[in-house]
């Protein structure tokens, strides 16, 4: 399984949930490659079976400066179909009313992607066993919840070719 995760992170509180993430997928034996979300080709996120989207959020619940092109492409790019989760780090002392990531989360969705329903929102720096365990809890959840989507679609399709196997005259 092919996978990508895309992030920013200014300090690095994003940066970490994100090599937690990418180590844990590894382990399951996926090949996942990283990059910053500024030096992403946003048309090439179709090439993947599966894609995790990290920011933090800055001033004011908005977009970080560096997420704002990607943001902006996400418009124009062929995103439909994508699977994808989003996580990012917050400082949960202001509103977070609506983070960075909800943003990219819905622009996703309104452009076709299929998103995972949770979000991973962790409060500044990831540190403690149990912030560690959420990350890995959510890649592991993301992953279950992109193959079993998979594993059905192959199911049904294999249903379907053994019908018309089954209904094919003996004459043909
Ligand atoms: C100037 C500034 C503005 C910020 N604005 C917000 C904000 O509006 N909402 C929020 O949840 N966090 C805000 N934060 C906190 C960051 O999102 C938080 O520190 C996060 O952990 C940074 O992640 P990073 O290390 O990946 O850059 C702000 C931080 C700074 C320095």
């Amino acid at each position: 399984m092919k996978v990508f995760i895309g992030y920013i992170s200014l300090s690095g509180n994003t940066e970490k949930m994100a090599v937690i993430i990418k180590d844990r997928l590894a382990a399951a034996g996926c090949k996942v490659e990283m990059e910053r979300l500024d030096r992403l080709e946003t048309d090439t996120l179709k090439d993947y079976d599966l894609v995790f989207i990290g920011s933090y959020t800055w001033n004011k619940d908005e977009l970080p400066y560096e997420a704002i092109e990607f943001y902006e492409e996400l418009g124009q790019a062929d995103v439909y179909g994508v699977k994808v989760a989003c996580f990012g780090s917050d400082d949960l002392s202001y509103t977070n009313a609506y983070t960075a990531i909800d943003m990219l989360l819905k622009k996703m969705k309104d452009h076709g992607s299929n998103v995972y329903g949770e979000t991973l929102k962790i409060h500044q720096k990831t540190t403690t066993y149990n912030q560690i365990k959420r990350c890995e809890d959510f890649a592991d959840q993301v992953l279950m919840w992109s193959t079993k989507r998979k594993k059905w679609r192959l199911f049904l399709r294999s249903r379907a070719l053994n019908i018309l196997h089954y209904a094919k005259p003996a004459s043909l």
